[in-house]
C-alpha cells in the first residue's frame, strides 16, 4: 500500500548533521512526505531560499526566530519580501514568536520583532509558523491584538489542553511533533487526544526531538510518520485518517492545490 501523503509543517532539514541531507529528503519523498523548512536569522532567509529550490518536495518559511531578534534590521522585511516575490515555494512566515525560556533580557525586542513580522505576513497574506516557549500568554495576546488575516500555527505546541482550546477558539492551529510520542508527555498526549482534527497539524522540528523509537538520536523529516502513528493510537483511529485530516488542513492553510 502506498504511504499516506503527509505534510511535515516544520523541519530544519537544512540543519541535519549526522544524516545525509540529500538522502533524508529522498527518503521523505519516497514516503510521500512534503517538508516545510523555516529560517531562523535575518541572514539564513537567503540560505533557506536556496535550499528549498533544490528539492521538489520541500517548501519554506522566511522569518526571524525570537532568540535571533537582534539580527532583525530595517532591511530584513525588504529582503523577505523580495525572496517571497521571486520564490513561490515560500509559503509562510516563520519561525517567529517568543521564547522566554533561555533569555528574558530582551523580551521587549522579541515582542517588537514578532509584531512587525505578523503585520508583514498580514500584508503578504501568508500564514504564520509560531514558536512559543514559556510565553504562551503574551503570544496569544499579541496574536489577538495584531494578527488580522493570517492563519496562525503554534509549532511544537507545548501548552495545556485548556490553552489549546483557547487558541482554537481564535482559529489558531496546533502542530504536534516528536514530543507527543514521549512516555512522560502527558500534556501533549492529552492535546492530541482531545482537540478537533480540523485544527491539528504534524511536524518533526528535526534535527531535534526525534520521536520514539528514535528518541535521543538525530531526527529527520520522514519520522513525521511516527508522530502520525502515535496520534492515531492515542485517538484510536488509523494513521491514514490522521494523515488525511492533517494534510487537508495544511493544504487549506498553504493553498497547496493552487501550486
Ligand atoms: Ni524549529
Amino acid at each position: 500500500m502506498k504511504n499516506p501523503y503527509i505534510i511535515n509543517t516544520h523541519s530544519h532539514a537544512n540543519m541535519l548533521k549526522e544524516t545525509n541531507i540529500d538522502s533524508a529528503i529522498k527518503n521523505a519523498q519516497e514516503s510521500n512526505i512534503i517538508t516545510i523548512v523555516p529560517s531562523s536569522t535575518a541572514q539564513d532567509i537567503f540560505e533557506v531560499d536556496k535550499f528549498i529550490q533544490k528539492y521538489d518536495n520541500v517548501y519554506g518559511y522566511v522569518g526571524v526566530f525570537p532568540e535571533e531578534a537582534k539580527t532583525f534590521t530595517d532591511k530584513t522585511l525588504n529582503d523577505m519580501e523580495s525572496i517571497i516575490r521571486k520564490n513561490s515555494k515560500i509559503i509562510g512566515i516563520g519561525e517567529i514568536g517568543l521564547d522566554y525560556y533561555w533569555d528574558k533580557s530582551f523580551k521587549e525586542l522579541q515582542k517588537e520583532v514578532f509584531i512587525k513580522q505578523i503585520e508583514f505576513a498580514n500584508q503578504m497574506n501568508l500564514p504564520l509558523n509560531i514558536h512559543s516557549r514559556d510565553a504562551h500568554f503574551d503570544t496569544l495576546e499579541i496574536l489577538k491584538k495584531y494578527n488580522k488575516n493570517s492563519t496562525a500555527i503554534l509549532h511544537c505546541f507545548s501548552g495545556s489542553l485548556k490553552f489549546a482550546k483557547e487558541c482554537i477558539k481564535e482559529g489558531i492551529y496546533i502542530a504536534l511533533g516528536g514530543v507527543v510520542t514521549f512516555k512522560n508527555a502527558i500534556k501533549a498526549k492529552e492535546v492530541a487526544a482531545e482537540i478537533p482534527l480540523e485544527y491539528l497539524l504534524l511536524e518533526t522540528d528535526d534535527p531535534y526531538l526525534a520521536p520514539v523509537p528514535f528518541r535521543g538520536k538525530e531526527n529527520q523529516p520522514m519520522y513525521v510518520k511516527y508522530v502520525a502513528e502515535c496520534i492515531a493510537n492515542i485517538r484510536d483511529c488509523s494513521t491514514e485518517e490522521i494523515a488525511a485530516a492533517t494534510t487537508q488542513n495544511a493544504e487549506r492553510i498553504f493553498n497547496f492545490n493552487a501550486k
